[in-house]
């Protein structure tokens, strides 16, 4: 469609060229030979060159939200998205869960074999089709010759981002209660069993939950409603690289203070008996979280890409930072965890546990612990937009509305399904779906579930799908050896590799 648009467009300007070439000449008549010739060739000049630029602004074409300043600028918002609460809280935790070594293993392996190629899909889905998610999906299946009916992907992403903000903006709630704890003091001199006590109590208490997760709501939902350029351009901008620094000095307090030594065995030492196909599952699931894969953030932001720059340079270096974070994250935390005799298989309370002891006894603890819980706090912000921007982009397509009023309406639906996943640790904590509370079922369906299933069917679509043409063109990869490498990793490895482990699961689940 977009194809066959531009040859009509290119072939109208031909013959109005032609038609005002045929005029001018029958005006310039009246005028001398000399006045006529130049003043011809002038016109003729200018005119080529409208032509010109009409052409370059098609092929650039942009996204009516907006475009990011630069390539770095787009390296760190989309770091930013990946960059969060499944970095600092989720990694480490279900790494203690699952084993340890064995574990992280595997997830590097996913990252590597069906984590980048799919973001490199989704960037270039987003690019090509310049718009939300699901219309890009729409737009881009339709210049291929495909049904429209591939824009499910894109609903299903948004859905899913709905769904993960919601237990999402509890734990960012809890980051916010401990920023509030750590400048009041409350955790200096903490011992390890008064954590545990005070993050147990910080769980009973439905209303204090209630007023961190509307709070996070609100900030999230403001800078969604300014526009992806300001709000979070400006922000990603400033806390990434603070981010960076006070991760490396937590490492540094971890390997001085705490047991060093086992924390790094722990993380990679490599056991496989500790192996089992349900962590190999979580382990698929949670890289298509960290990278904030499969459900369209990614493709939005790519929507807002300049065309120059390269996508395969640009994913391998989000995807390299991304993961650095979650093992330095890992690196600082498990020391802790052993040096203070903790349970690293604790589960989702582990870093409010751990960090809190480790900060309560540190020189400089409270000032330090402050500033890392507004940074894990601005991290789950700006994933947090990022989870946001797909539904809202498609909101502001489909009925011309402005962001603040689409915004508000996604706004209140997270928050209510917001109250459900907190109520899990509360006044809901009895009812279970299967074994599990409302919020790990949130969990478990998003990342377990919905993300590798639209990985799965982004995987298809650029690899099977989209014309080679339409690829290399967006690609424009020099180095025909990656392409190639991409092209072998998207066609075969990544669906072959998610289905594989999706069927094992289902057969696991009906037989065991
Ligand atoms: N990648 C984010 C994290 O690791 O915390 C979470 C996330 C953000 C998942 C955006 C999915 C997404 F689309």
């Amino acid at each position: 469609m977009l194809m066959v648009g531009r040859k009509l467009l290119r072939l109208y300007l031909l013959i109005i060229y032609y038609l005002m070439n045929e005029f001018l000449k029958s005006v310039l008549l009246k005028l001398s030979r000399l006045q006529r010739k130049g003043t011809i060739r002038l016109l003729l000049v200018c005119f080529l060159l409208k032509l010109l630029s009409i052409e370059r602004r098609m092929q650039e074409k942009l996204s009516i939200h907006g475009a990011w300043s630069s390539r770095w600028v787009f390296i760190m918002a989309a770091t930013g998205s990946a960059v969060g609460l499944g970095n600092i809280w989720k990694f480490p935790y279900i790494t203690g869960e699952n084993g340890g070594g064995a574990f992280v293993l595997v997830y590097l392996i996913c990252i590597l074999l069906v984590g980048i190629p799919i973001m490199v899909s989704e960037v270039l889905i987003g690019r090509r089709g310049r718009q939300s998610p699901i219309n890009s999906m729409k737009d881009l299946a339709v210049e291929s010759g495909l049904s429209r009916k591939w824009s499910l992907a894109g609903w299903m992403g948004a859905i899913a981002g709905v769904m993960i903000f919601s237990f999402y903006s509890i734990v960012a709630g809890w980051v916010l209660y401990y920023v509030a704890g750590m400048a009041n003091g409350e955790f200096i001199d903490i011992g390890s069993e008064m954590a545990g006590k005070k993050f147990e109590a910080l769980l009973a208490d439905a209303q204090t939950l209630l007023i961190w997760h509307t709070v996070f709501v609100l900030m999230v939902m403001i800078v969604v409603a300014g526009g992806v350029n300001k709000g979070l351009e400006r922000a990603t901008r400033i806390m990434m690289p603070a981010l960076f620094v006070l991760l490396f000095v937590l490492l540094g307090y971890s390997m001085t203070s705490g047991a060093f030594g086992q924390g790094f065995d722990f993380l990679f030492h490599f056991d496989p008996s500790e192996l089992t196909w349900n962590s190999v599952l979580v382990a698929l699931g949670h890289s298509f979280f960290t990278l904030s894969l499969g459900m369209g953030s990614i493709m939005a932001y790519g929507s807002y890409m300049p065309k120059k720059s390269s996508i395969g340079g640009t994913v391998v270096m989000i995807a390299l930072l991304d993961t650095l974070v979650a093992l330095v994250a890992g690196l600082a935390i498990f020391p802790i965890v052993f040096a203070n005799q903790l349970d690293p298989g604790a589960g989702p309370g582990l870093m409010f546990i751990t960090l809190p002891v480790a900060f309560g006894q540190m020189p400089g603890g409270q000032i330090f612990g402050f500033l890392f819980f507004v940074l894990i706090a601005v991290a789950a912000w700006t994933s947090a937009i990022s989870l946001m921007e797909p539904a809202v982009a498609w909101m502001v397509e489909k009925f011309g509305i402005k962001r603040l009023p689409a915004c508000t309406a996604l706004g209140f639906l997270v928050w209510a399904l917001g109250i459900a996943c907190l109520g899990s640790f509360n006044f809901m904590s009895d009812l279970k779906i299967g074994s599990m509370t409302f919020f790990d079922l949130m969990d478990f369906a998003t990342a377990n579930v919905m993300l590798p299933l639209g990985g799965l069917f982004i995987a298809i679509f650029a690899g099977w799908k989209i014309k080679q043409s339409v690829l290399k063109d967006e690609l424009s990869m020099q180095n025909h050896f990656w392409f190639s490498a991409w092209y072998v990793a998207i066609r075969f490895i990544a669906p072959v590799a998610v289905a594989a482990i999706f069927a094992l699961n289902l057969y696991n689940k009906f037989t065991v």
